[in-house]
């Protein structure tokens, strides 16, 4: 059987996990029967293998270029009995990994340690995305954390003076202290995978009014830093925007070849001098990629069915969302906040979602998003259209089931 390995970002590899397989063939024969006017199959009964759970839309930091700045403190959270219900829902439908992410920071959320302790007590893969402001409250909880299992802190920068801009944090928190923590947490769980996570910023980006602080100059210098405070590795990408009036994700908001291309160069020459003595892996994310070979037209374009919906969804406050490039975005809700809390709830939930395979046109409404799920996308699409057999698709052993 087929090994998957470092391939982090190869969906569709996923989707062929042993534990996955069925869900994958199940959607492809309900997708073809569904474009086949002859025949009717009844929609899969099978939860997303992955969610996205905002915890709280409350964030203790003020980042200028947070692309969720529009969604978050506006004093929503998820309840505990909420999460826990939809927990039990989701896993019975065949959940496997959980995302805590925001929106907002999970850590602020009153019950974090108790939601990490229910989803690893579920069985559930679990990965946390933080400003790592609150990395105790991580700690509590770190033994608790298996092979598979990851932590992810948002650096975006090498310098304390860069941090700072980035983040604009609370008072007491240092770039210093988080990294001192997150090599703590690490030290006493080996098997958690520790990130550090870059979001690239360029000269003349403006969001909300204001320009962001560029970090290109210290790309080599947070790959160090990762190495000295036992890190397992960089994770680069490029800043995002959230377009006005559309208010999907998307990437530099005005076309300028020559612009675009010092950027791009710049970017290169700072890559390449942070890989000559890396100690940790360097991971360059799908849209940076795309950024890089020039063909960020590639992944805007989507086939008219977005099938990673069926995968993957976002449970937030605000609500259950079909993509996470749509949280907060009322075109991507399928449901309150409660659509997964029991079987019931589950089921209408599930309907909307039908529904929204049905209807929406990703192919038109993500024209500017440079989708992650664009080749997973397109690989299910054709092999929909290819008419093979789903036995063809061959097994790949069990390992990560983060989407
Ligand atoms: C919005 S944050 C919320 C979770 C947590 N508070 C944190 O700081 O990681 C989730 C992720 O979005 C990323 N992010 C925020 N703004 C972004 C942007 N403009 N472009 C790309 N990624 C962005 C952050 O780096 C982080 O990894």
């Amino acid at each position: 059987m087929e090994k998957l390995v470092q391939k982090e970002h190869d969906f569709s590899a996923k989707l062929r996990q042993k534990s996955v397989i069925e869900n994958l063939k199940e959607y492809i024969l309900w997708e073809r029967a569904r474009r086949d006017s002859h025949r009717k199959e009844a929609f899969p009964l099978r939860g997303p293998i992955s969610i996205n759970l905002d915890l709280t839309s409350a964030c203790n930091f003020r980042c200028p270029h947070c692309v969720d700045s529009g969604i978050i403190n506006t004093g929503e959270a998820l309840d505990l009995d909420t999460i826990r219900q939809s927990i039990d829902t989701l896993t019975e439908k065949g959940l496997l990994s959980v995302i805590l992410i925001g929106g907002g920071e999970p850590t602020v959320h009153t019950d974090f340690e108790e939601i990490v302790r229910y989803c690893r007590g579920n069985g559930l893969q679990v990965g946390i995305v933080t400003n790592g402001s609150r990395l105790e409250r991580v700690e509590e909880v770190a033994d608790l954390l298996q092979e598979g299992d990851w932590l992810r802190l948002s650096i975006d920068a090498a310098r304390e003076e860069t941090f700072f801009k980035s983040h604009l944090p609370g008072k007491n928190v240092t770039l210093k202290k988080i990294l001192s923590d997150a090599r703590q947490i690490k030290q006493s769980n080996p098997k958690i995978s520790l990130g550090y996570s870059y979001v690239i910023v360029w000269e003349g980006i403006f969001m909300n009014g204001k320009e962001l602080c560029p970090n290109i100059d210290e790309i080599h210098e947070a790959v160090e830093l990762a190495g000295e405070y036992a890190f397992d590795y960089v994770s680069f990408k490029p800043c995002l925007l959230r377009l006005d009036g559309s208010k999907k994700e998307s990437l530099f908001s005005k076309p300028d070849a020559e612009r675009e291309n010092s950027i791009i160069q710049k970017i290169r020459d700072n890559l390449t001098k942070a890989k000559e003595n890396a100690q940790v892996a360097i991971l360059e994310s799908v849209n940076l990629h795309a950024m890089m070979d020039r063909n960020v037209h590639e992944l805007k374009r989507q086939p008219v069915v977005c099938h990673s919906q069926f995968f993957r969804t976002v449970l937030a406050p605000s609500g259950v969302f079909h993509c996470p490039a749509y949280r907060g975005v009322p075109k991507g809700r399928i449901a309150n906040s409660d659509g997964y809390k029991n079987n019931e709830m589950f089921n209408k939930t599930h309907g909307a979602l039908e529904q929204s395979i049905r209807d929406f046109d990703a192919s038109q409404e993500c024209n500017v998003v440079v989708c992650f799920y664009h080749h997973v996308n397109w690989w299910i699409e054709h092999f929909i259209s290819s008419g093979k057999s789903v036995d063809e698709l061959e097994t790949v052993e069990d390992n990560n089931f983060f989407l």
